[in-house]
């Protein structure tokens, strides 16, 4: 059928009409909400690289869970600074540390809430790296063991689910090992499967302070030339025991999600990023762009790319939008 027998702009006349027809829909069950932990109390301290998204202390991040589990999102994912770090990242995997205590307070304060946490050594050593350094190389199989205790010292602490974002080889089949030994084998894994070397997480690495002191991460982090290995990746982690797999940043690889929606048969995530919300914030605030109108598109492009789920610093913004 063609113009004029067929002409598409029938079906676009009136907002019903395209309600009718609408292919892809977001909802505020779609969002995981990124929330950092610092010590202290009463604290929350504006994070200079992202508008609009703060440093809570352990009590606050309780309060913001609930104001986010109340907007109808099901899920948080934390990440902390701690106070000090050392070469092991001691404090990642501490029963007392930062994340630790946000995840004990958040599951007190909103206990159906799903609690994730992020497990990364990168916030927690001196070097900035993701697992242990050797010289100036980055020992896979050695930084296998503190990942695995950073993710069981979460599920001790009471999370429903650990995301390791550090891309050794191997860890989240380490880490199930160490789950199911030690009676978590009921905990999930959300791997950061595709997670590649990318100049997007620039903001993250300020408000995490996890930039690494020398070199950067792309002995480990994926190229993102490669779209093949993505699906490789996800393979393999799905082979190592992944309940989800996740594509990181969302935006410049909605391609990736796609092709990884298409290839593995389970829940895909994907991480509308640091510099992704920043950019927009930054653009926004110079009066070039509706922000509101830009982050329910881009949402909505990383749905219809494939993700069941999208980890965002919008999500509070937007589920207020879908819920008005
Ligand atoms: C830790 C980690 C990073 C992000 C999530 N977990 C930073 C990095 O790998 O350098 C980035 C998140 C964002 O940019 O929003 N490995
Ligand atoms: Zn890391």
């Amino acid at each position: 059928m063609l113009f004029p027998d067929y002409r598409p702009r029938r079906m676009r006349a009136s907002e019903a009409l395209r309600r009718m027809i609408r292919e892809t829909e977001l909802s505020p069950d779609d969002f995981i909400y990124p929330l950092f932990a610092v010590g202290g109390r009463k604290v929350a301290e504006p994070i200079s690289s992202l508008p609009g998204q703060y440093h809570y202390s352990v009590d606050n991040i309780a309060a913001e869970a609930r104001k986010a589990w109340q907007l109808g999102i099901p899920a948080v994912i934390l990440f902390g600074v701690p106070d000090s770090k050392d070469p092991l990242g001691t404090r990642a995997y501490a029963k007392d540390g930062i994340v630790q205590q946000a995840v004990r307070a958040v599951k007190d304060r909103v206990p159906e809430m799903v609690v994730i946490t992020d497990v990364c050594l990168c916030a927690y050593t001196d070097h900035g790296h993701c697992g242990v350094v050797e010289g100036e190389v980055i020992d896979n199989d050695a930084s296998l063991d503190l990942l695995a205790r950073t993710a069981l010292s979460h599920a001790r602490a009471g999370a429903d689910m650990v995301a390791p974002s550090d891309m050794m080889d191997g860890r989240v089949g380490e880490i199930r090992d160490s789950l199911d030994e030690k009676g978590f084998s009921h905990v999930p894994i959300m791997a950061y499967s595709a997670k590649y070397c990318s100049a997007y997480y620039g903001p993250f690495r300020e408000a995490a302070d996890s930039a690494p002191r020398f070199g950067d991460r792309r002995t480990y982090q994926m190229d993102p030339a490669n779209a093949l290995e993505a699906v490789r990746e996800a393979t393999l982690d799905v082979e190592e025991g992944a309940d989800i797999i996740m594509v990181k940043p969302a935006l410049a690889y909605l391609d990736v999600i796609c092709r990884v929606r298409q290839e593995i048969d389970l829940p895909v995530a994907a991480y509308n990023v640091s510099g992704e919300y920043a950019m927009i914030k930054a653009a926004a605030k110079m009066g070039w762009l509706d922000e509101k109108r830009v982050m329910m598109e881009t949402l909505t492009a990383i749905k219809r790319a494939g993700a069941d789920m999208i980890l965002t610093y919008f999500a509070p913004a937007a589920a207020r939008i879908l819920n008005a």
